[in-house]
């Protein structure tokens, strides 16, 4: 399919064959990836900004990484060291890097929205990095990626994914893109994290961590997003440690194919132990490295897509 959107804000409104084209262009990227030169002149002469408001390590510097294996100029603006400090808006801030003929602009945001506020008075393209408790499609789409490259499918797959759901920017973009795609999904963790209101979207609901991974394929697991929790969601850590966290013992119990993934930062000893974080089943180091190659084909993708003269071979 030919690609038309100018921005990727969210997973909620891609279609499957949408989400399908990423997931191919980024296989065509990691191959990419493989060669002894690893660069591609696609976006040459174009400028990307890294607009991080929040923290982050992996998100953002995969796509200065990306960026930079395509080719493309790339701005790390800080948010500690820029004039947000002095009182500066963020629209304002944002118009500022546009007028510095800013062709796209990656944004870490903790409001939810933010991204589509930009999206709507930008002449730039608009990349989310993550949006409050609301989104992160690249975050999603390097998930899902990573279970098409073990299992050669999503279809029919069970994908249960732990933790604190309510808060989580990283479930709702896998929710969508797991059901757009056609997996089974289940979400385990206190009901104060794991709401009924997911039961609409179409995933099945449990609060028995050994119920909610026997059948799995795939395992991930979520941290408790503290900076995003307004109030005390559960009694204390032990007690969700001794609920909810993935054990050796515990992952005994599951299929012993069953894929271990984590989005990142892992908080070892609290939803997973040492041991289930480095055992072979794990791929949490192996979701950062399709991290890059997903990130160059949504930067290649919201550029147009489009090959300059002489360049490289993109081709299946
Ligand atoms: N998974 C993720 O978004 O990690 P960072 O916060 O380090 O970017």
């Amino acid at each position: 399919m030919t690609w038309t959107r100018k921005h990727l804000l969210d997973i909620e409104s891609l279609t499957a064959e949408e989400i399908t084209t990423i997931l191919d262009t980024s296989r065509a990227f990691k191959e990419v990836g493989e060669r002894p030169i690893k660069k591609v002149p696609a976006l040459r002469g174009k400028t990307v900004v890294n607009l991080f408001i929040e923290p982050s390590t992996r998100t953002r510097v995969s796509f200065e990484l990306a960026a930079h294996r395509l080719t493309a100029d790339i701005i790390n603006f800080t948010a500690e060291a820029s004039s947000l400090r002095k009182g500066e808006t963020l629209k304002d801030t944002a118009q500022t890097l546009e007028a510095l003929n800013a062709d796209m602009i990656i944004i870490r945001h903790g409001a939810s929205g933010a991204p589509h506020f930009l999206a709507r008075f930008l002449g730039a393209s608009v990349i989310n990095a993550g949006d409050g408790a609301h989104e992160h499609p690249t975050q999603a789409l390097l998930d899902v990626f990573t279970i098409r490259e073990h299992f050669n499918h999503i279809a029919n797959l069970k994908v249960t994914i732990v933790g604190d759901i309510l808060y989580s920017r990283v479930a709702r973009s896998n929710i969508w893109a797991l059901l757009k795609l056609g997996a089974q999904v289940t979400l385990c963790g206190p009901s104060t994290l794991v709401p009924k209101e997911f039961e609409r979207l179409g995933c099945h609901l449990t609060h028995d961590l050994t119920e909610a991974i026997a059948e799995a394929d795939v395992i991930n697991l979520l941290r408790i997003q503290h900076e995003r929790q307004n109030r005390t969601s559960f009694p204390n850590l032990g007690e969700y440690i001794r609920f909810f966290g993935l054990t050796k013992e515990r992952l005994d119990q599951a299929k012993p194919e069953a894929l271990i993934m984590h989005p990142g930062p892992i908080n070892r000893g609290v939803e997973i132990d040492s041991q289930v974080a480095d055992c072979d089943q794990s791929v949490i180091l192996e979701q950062v490295t399709h991290g890059l190659a997903v990130r160059m084909a949504v930067l290649f993708l919201i550029n147009g897509g489009k090959r300059p003269p002489g360049s490289f071979n993109l081709e299946k």
